[in-house]
């Protein structure tokens, strides 16, 4: 199952652009630059990671396991199969996945920042899922992992913040089984009008400000609502699947549209 060395699939690779994404975008401190190395989002990401879990559950309001667990069901597991977690971060998804609830028989997390991971491994060697859980430091990029490898694949807010979102994509289509399905989280703008409203106040002012006191980080929750701002999306990103190689591509809005369930088959 494991590639150490992780393959680039030829199909689809290149930068991928929402309309009117500039590469960067204006907060209150100046320019923020979302078209940064991987090794600056994998730092930031360390330097947040103590906070995260915390931060996810108040900035949420608590919706954000709601958002895992629909995640989940959407691969619509037996029991048993071997489950890819992209961008697992400190594991949450990983951790769903394996529960008796998940039913994954082994999961492998794969995220870039080496904090995240050692928090994550923290919480997997506490809680003791039914299923293995193993992580692993790598670039989404490059998935260390065998072709056909999986029988799902879940990424939970965690493409977004890839440079190369088509050759990730294509790399989790790779590592999928044929047939195998993939779930991805992502967040977007509520639909309806007061709502929206309201939430763009919420995320634009709000989060940024008890996230950087939180999290003592200058700059990692106003990256979070610009790097939203500059995702593609919703038909874009069902597009983009696509051109990555996989089909049935539906997409559900959750909790008025803040958050965006993705599924798609290899
Ligand atoms: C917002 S967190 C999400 C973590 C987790 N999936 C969750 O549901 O809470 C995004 C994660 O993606 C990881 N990440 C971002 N870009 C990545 C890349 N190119 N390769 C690997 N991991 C990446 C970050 O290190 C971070 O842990």
């Amino acid at each position: 199952m494991l590639d150490p060395g992780g393959k680039r699939s030829g199909a689809g690779a290149g930068r991928d652009r929402a309309p009117g994404d500039r590469g960067e975008a204006a907060n209150a401190a100046g320019p923020l630059p979302l078209d940064r190395p991987p090794g600056e989002i994998a730092g930031m990401f360390d330097a947040i990671a103590r906070r995260y879990d915390l931060l996810n559950r108040l900035l949420s309001a608590g919706r954000d396991r709601a958002w895992r667990a629909r995640a989940v069901d959407a691969l619509g597991l037996q029991g048993g199969e071997r489950v890819l977690d992209l961008c697992t971060g400190t594991a949450d998804l990983a951790l769903a996945l394996a529960s008796p609830r998940g039913g994954a028989g082994c999961v492998v997390g794969v995220d870039f920042s080496a904090e995240m991971l050692r928090l994550g491994r923290v919480k997997t060697a506490r809680r003791r899922p039914a299923g293995a859980v193993r992580l692993l430091r790598a670039d989404a990029e490059r998935i260390p992992l065998c072709d056909a490898a999986v029988d799902g694949a879940t990424i939970g807010f965690g493409i977004r913040n890839v440079r190369d979102r088509i050759g990730a994509l294509a790399e989790v289509r790779r590592v999928l089984r044929p047939g195998g399905r993939l779930a991805i989280l992502e967040f977007g703008e509520p639909g309806p009008a007061p709502v929206r409203a309201m939430y763009r106040w919420y995320f634009h002012h709000l989060l940024p400000l008890v996230g950087r006191l939180g999290s003592r980080h200058r700059s990692a929750y106003a990256y979070l609502p610009a790097s939203v701002g500059a995702f593609p999306a919703p038909p874009a990103f069902c597009e983009l699947l696509g051109r990555a190689g996989f089909t049935d591509v539906r997409v559900d809005p959750l909790t008025f549209g803040i958050v965006y369930l993705y599924s798609a088959r290899a």
